[in-house]
C-alpha cells in the first residue's frame, strides 16, 4: 500500500514535524508500505534532506510555470532538486482557490518533466442519483491523461477524494463497496488513455476520512493502492494505528 499523508496546514512547528517524520521513519522500517510525507513547502527541504530511509516525500503542490520573475511559485526543477519523489496536484482545496483543469493539466507537464510523479487529486463535490458524478470525476481525469505521452501516464497516481468525505470521520467516509465501484469505474476511464492491462499498473488511492476506523476494510476489498490521509496522518495515534490496521 501507498500512504500519503497530506499535512495540508495542519503542522505549524518544527518539533511536531520532526516528530511525526521519526514516527514514519520508524513504522516504515516493517516494509509493509510505501509511506510518503507531503509536509508544508518550508519543512520540505528542511526534513527531505539526507533522508536516508524509506520514508519519501512530496509537495502539497507545484508551480504551473517555469523559474523566472515569478514571485512566490515553487518550481518543479525547485523540488526535484530536493530529490523529492512525489507532488499532490490538484486537490479539492485548491480547486477550490481557483485552480482550473488547464492549470492543472500544466502542472501536471511540468513535474513529469522534472521526474516528479504527480499524485492527481480527482473527486466529486456531491453524489447525485443520475450518477453524474461520474462524469464529473471521468472529466478531471481525461483533461489532466490526454496531453500526457503513454509514459508520463504511466507515472501518475491518482487520488480518488470524494469532496463531501473530506476531513469529517470515518463514519461519515466513502463506504467499502461504492469505493470498489469508484476504482472500476477509474480503471475503465483510465483503458481509454492506456493500452491493455496498463490501467491496472496505475495506483488509485482513496482519500477522503480515512481513519483507522475504516482502513482496513477500504483496503481489504476494494482495490485500492493506497490512501490520501489528511486529519489522520498529523495525529500520531492516528497515524500509526491507521499503517498498522491495513498491513
Ligand atoms: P482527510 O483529508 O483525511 O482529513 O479527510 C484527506 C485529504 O483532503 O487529502
Amino acid at each position: 500500500m501507498l500512504i500519503v499523508s497530506n499535512w495540508k496546514a495542519y503542522v505549524e512547528d518544527s518539533a511536531k514535524a520532526k516528530k511525526l517524520v521519526a514516527l514514519a521513519k520508524r513504522l516504515s522500517k516493517e516494509k509493509k508500505h510505501e509511506l510518503v510525507l507531503a509536509p508544508a513547502a518550508p519543512y520540505l527541504a528542511l526534513l527531505a534532506a539526507k533522508n536516508k530511509s524509506r520514508v519519501q516525500f512530496a509537495a502539497q503542490d507545484v508551480s504551473a510555470t517555469t523559474g523566472g520573475a515569478k514571485t512566490g511559485e515553487m518550481t518543479a526543477q525547485t523540488l526535484a532538486a530536493l530529490e523529492i519523489s512525489y507532488v499532490i496536484i490538484g486537490h479539492s482545496e485548491r480547486r477550490a482557490m481557483g485552480e482550473s483543469d488547464a492549470v492543472i493539466a500544466e502542472k501536471m507537464r511540468h513535474a513529469l518533466a522534472h521526474g516528479l510523479a504527480p499524485i492527481l487529486c480527482v473527486g466529486e463535490h456531491t453524489r447525485d442519483t443520475n450518477a453524474e458524478y461520474l462524469s464529473f470525476v471521468r472529466a478531471q481525469i481525461a483533461s489532466a491523461f490526454a496531453p500526457l505521452s503513454q509514459k508520463e501516464r504511466m507515472a501518475v497516481v491518482i487520488a480518488y477524494e470524494p469532496i463531501w468525505a473530506i476531513g469529517k470521520s470515518a463514519a461519515d467516509a466513502l463506504p467499502a463497496h461504492e469505493l470498489a465501484e469508484m476504482i472500476l469505474y477509474i480503471r475503465k476511464v483510465l483503458g481509454e488513455y492506456l493500452p491493455g492491462k496498463a490501467p491496472a499498473k496505475i495506483r488509485v488511492l482513496y482519500g477522503g476520512s480515512a481513519e483507522p476506523e475504516n482502513a482496513r476494510e477500504l483496503a481489504a476489498g476494494s482495490g485500492v493502492d493506497g490512501f490520501l490521509v489528511g486529519h489522520a496522518s498529523v495525529d500520531p495515534a492516528m497515524y500509526s494505528a491507521l499503517v498498522k490496521t491495513v498491513s
